[in-house]
This record gives structure tokens, sequence and C-alpha cells, in this order.
């Protein structure tokens, strides 16, 4: 048997995230008749306050699921056979995203990027502009991509959809940016937003969410792929008394009832400003270890900086998973991996959810003495760095 790992585990992978323990204690009451004459109060209470989240005020629809079925449901609820989607692909998950679009018989078109940088508003104009029979349905876009630390502008997005004259819906997924970046749902003028429940909202895997707009509510009314569990029409006539077609996951709706009292408790602007804070003092951090030569930031432009993780790239010869690997053996720290083509190349650090200063500060120590000990060339004093970005923005409100 393993020695027991004493100290909490520092969870530090971008999602799922540590669950704040007065949510986990909300999720452990006991579970309730999801068709009794009590259960609307909490129904209704929490399809109303995610809406804040989201900053809409229109429906938001909550699944049972994780975040890969809320980008079924947009799909499928808003699209019909054969239908071209124009698809950023910024990285892994924007290509698994692809990859489901072509299962479900839509036909992605997609536009490469260097999986260093967001989506480009003025590659998606012009890919529009191409598309004069509007054969294009929707154009699909992932706020946060979890595995590069990059962001996609998504007003401009929609500024540039808009200023080409296309009227394609606008998909967009924030599974690991609702909650922890900047967003709105209605002010981008976004059809349908993705979102999960395990990141920004610091709940367990489990709950999905669309977010939508009068547009996608009436693309739905047209759509011809087939649907059933995804299907937002029974969800909405249930969920206008507060309730739900089938099983709802209960406890966890009662866990999102307690992390929305935690968001509006500490202020979205100021989650948002943690956020940017955290995301500030580890690049600080990289930016020490990177003169070592071996290290460097994998998203390349600044105007895209994740506030939610940062995604950090080894040069050639030195293994990420190793470093990984050593890092949780010795720190009981995990940290997230490289996906796809990043495999072994990245570690990506997560700074969303439930975290303050001090638990910042201990995963980047964590990282630095990873560092030394797997004998990645870096410069020393990064953490050194960070605590002194921290204090120079001033402590979390
Ligand atoms: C940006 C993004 N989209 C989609 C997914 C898939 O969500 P899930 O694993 O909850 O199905 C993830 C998961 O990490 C993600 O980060």
């Amino acid at each position: 048997m393993k020695p027991r790992a004493p100290g909490r585990h520092f969870l530090q992978i971008p999602g799922p995230t540590d669950v704040p323990g007065r949510v986990l204690r909300a999720i452990s009451e006991p579970t309730v008749d999801h068709r009794g004459p009590g259960f609307a109060e909490l129904g209704g209470a929490v399809l109303t306050g995610v809406k804040r989240v989201f900053k809409t005020t229109q429906p938001v629809v909550i699944f049972p699921a994780s975040g890969t079925g809320a980008w079924e449901a947009a799909l499928v609820n808003t699209l019909s056979p054969g239908d071209a989607v124009l698809m950023a692909r910024t990285g892994w998950f924007a290509t698994l995203w692809s990859e489901m679009a072509t299962r479900l018989g839509l036909q992605p078109i997609l536009i490469e990027t260097d999986w260093r940088r967001g989506a480009d508003p003025a590659r998606i104009a012009a890919a529009l502009a191409e598309d004069k029979a509007h054969r294009i349905r929707a154009v699909c876009v992932v706020h946060n991509e979890t595995s590069t630390g990059a962001k996609s502008p998504i007003s401009a997005v929609r500024r540039a959809i808009d200023d080409v004259g296309h009227p394609a819906l606008l998909l967009v997924d924030t599974i690991s940016s609702l909650a922890s970046m900047a967003y709105a749902h209605d002010a981008w003028g976004v059809d349908v937003t993705i979102a999960g429940s395990q990141k920004g909202l610091m709940l367990p895997p489990g709950l999905s969410f669309n977010a939508l707009s009068e547009k996608a509510l009436q693309a739905s009314r047209d759509a011809k792929l087939p649907r059933s569990y995804w299907d937002w029409k029974p969800m909405l006539e249930a969920n206008a008394s507060g309730y739900f077609p089938y099983t709802p996951a209960t406890n966890l709706l009662r866990g999102l009832q307690e992390a929305l009292a935690l968001i509006e408790e500490e202020g979205l602007p100021n989650v948002f400003a943690r956020h940017d804070r955290h995301a500030a003092a580890t690049r600080a951090a990289v930016e020490v270890w990177s003169q070592g030569g071996a290290i460097e930031l994998q998203c390349l432009e600044t105007t895209d900086y994740s506030s939610s993780l940062t995604a950090v790239r080894l040069a050639e010869g030195h293994s990420a998973d190793a470093l990984r690997a050593l890092i949780l053996e010795r720190f009981n720290m995990s940290l997230g991996n490289g996906l796809g083509r990043l495999k072994d190349r990245v570690f990506r650090i997560g700074h969303l959810g439930d975290i303050n200063d001090l638990t910042l500060l201990g995963a980047l120590a964590g990282v630095e003495m990873g560092l030394q000990l797997a004998g990645v060339p870096h410069g020393a004093g990064g953490v050194d760095r960070a605590m002194a970005s921290l204090a120079q923005a001033g402590a979390a409100p």
C-alpha cells in the first residue's frame, strides 16, 4: 500500500477544480423528490440565478451531463443534416467539437491555427464573405481553449459576422471560462453559450448548460438533426414551473445553488479580477523560468492570454509528462497534461475556481521545485516574481 499523502491534494488542473466546503456540504444533503411540491423552489432558484453568471435574461437549459453533452445539445437543437459549420480550430477541444459535428452529419469548415492563439475574427469574416449562398449555418468558437491557454475575442467574432451581413448563428464554448473570465451572453450577441459545472462554477463534473437566444430558439423550430435527450423544448416547458422533464442531478443542483451564492457574495467582477491577478502572477513566474531557455508560454499573443489556466511549453528533449509525474509523486499536486499534438510538450497550470493567493503560490512553488528536481533548465526566482506581482496588484478585494 502507498503511504498516506498528508495535507490537501493540490488539484491544479484546469478543471475539474477544487469544490469549496460549503458546496460539498450542500451536495451531501439528503436527496429530494424531483417531482415533489418543494422542488420547484430549488429548480426555479438555480434556473434564474445561473442567468446572472451568463449575463443573460434569456433561458438557460441545464443538463445532467458533462460539457460534451452541452456541445451536442447546441448542435442538434439548431442545425440540420448536411449544414456547414465554420469552426476555428484553436486547439484540442475545438478539434473534438469539430469531430463531433462530423459524426452528427454536419460539414465543418475548419479555420486552422497553430494552437498558440485564439480565433481570428478577420479570417472568420473572410470565410463568411465567401459563403454567398449562406451554406454556413453556425460559427463555432471555443472562448477559452483549455488545451493551449488562449482565449478568443467573442464580441469581435460577433461583429465580424454582422459586418459581412451573414445570418450564421454564433455558438460559443465557455466550459473553462464561465465564472472565471469576463463573458456576456446577451451583450456579445451569442446564440448558444455552452458551459460545464466543474470549472469556474466550483462544482463537481455532472452539470452542463446551454444559454440560448431568441434566434437560437427560432432555429430549433426548424432544425432537423435527430434529438431526444438533448431536446430544449421539453426542458423549457418543464423549466417554466421549476421542474425538469427527466430526473435532474438533484444534489448537484443544490450544490449549484450554493456555488451561485458564493459567486454573488464575492461579486462576479471580483471573481474575474481575482482570476486575472492569478494569471498575471503565473505568467510572471513563467517569464523568470523561461530565462533558462527550456520554457515558454504556449500562448504567443498577449491579448489572448487565458485567465483560468497557463499552458507552459517545454523545449525538445524535456518531457512535460515526466515533470508532472514527479510533481505528483513529490508534492501531491496534479497539473494538466498536454493534449493531442501538445502531448508531453506542454503542462498546464489551472488557476481557476476556488483559489486564493496562497493556493496559487503553493502551486507555483511545486512547479519550481519540480523543474529543479527534473533538471529542466530554468531561471531561479519565479515564485518570488509571482509574489511581487500579487503584491503589486494588491490583495483581492
Ligand atoms: C473548452 C472545453 N470544451 C469542452 C470540454 C469537454 O467537456 P467535458 O470533459 O466536461 O465533457 C472541455 C473539458 O475540459 C473543455 O475544457
